[in-house]
């Protein structure tokens, strides 16, 4: 592994996902939830904070066109996998590495509230406000970050890293 430079430890994201977890079960106490990951990057972030969420949940999986092998988002948006169940009446929560431009989750909304889901929250590990080139907000963030690229804890530059425990930054 080349020497990168951790942002955030496997320490301080294990806290701040418990506390977003106590969060999502304090706001929809007595209802349930579904939460809605964005594969690839997501996946991590959705298994350990749903493991902090102590209320009756289901899972489900959304998959976009990703950014490839660079680090720069065409801008276009195209759904690869839809949910695989009607979000119609349910409380849903967006599960996502990061939000960056926002484009995905702008498009990602625009999907969801067509189901006229009950509720639909976002709740994003990682915010690069700074890069916003559509105006969404997430309800949960875990992290607010500087305009740099990131890896590990389920993120990844052209594939790779995903597995790293830690947050780390590409130089
Ligand atoms: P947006 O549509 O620009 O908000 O892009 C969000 C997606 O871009 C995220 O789901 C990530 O997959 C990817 N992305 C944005 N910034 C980074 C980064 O620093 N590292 C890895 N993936 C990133
Ligand atoms: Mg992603």
């Amino acid at each position: 592994m080349p020497e990168l430079k951790v942002l955030f430890s496997r320490q301080q994201i294990a806290t701040r996902v418990a506390e977003i977890g106590a969060q999502i079960t304090r706001d929809f106490q007595g209802e349930q939830v579904t939460l809605i990951g964005v594969l690839k990057g997501a996946a991590i972030f959705l298994s350990d904070l749903s493991r902090h969420i102590e209320l009756d949940a289901t899972f489900d999986f959304i998959s976009v066109s990703s950014y490839g092998n660079e680090k720069q988002n065409s801008g276009e948006v195209r759904l690869l996998k839809d949910v695989d169940q009607s979000m119609e009446g349910k409380n849903v929560i967006l599960v996502e590495d990061i939000l960056d431009t926002g484009l995905t989750l702008t498009y990602l909304t625009r999907v969801l509230n067509a189901h006229k889901p009950k509720s639909l929250r976002i709740a994003a590990l990682l915010d690069k406000t700074t890069r916003r080139v559509q105006p969404i907000k997430a309800h949960y963030v875990g992290f607010e970050i500087p305009d740099e690229f990131v890896v590990g804890y389920g993120m990844d530059y052209a594939e790779r890293y995903r597995n790293l425990a830690d947050i780390c930054v590409v130089p």
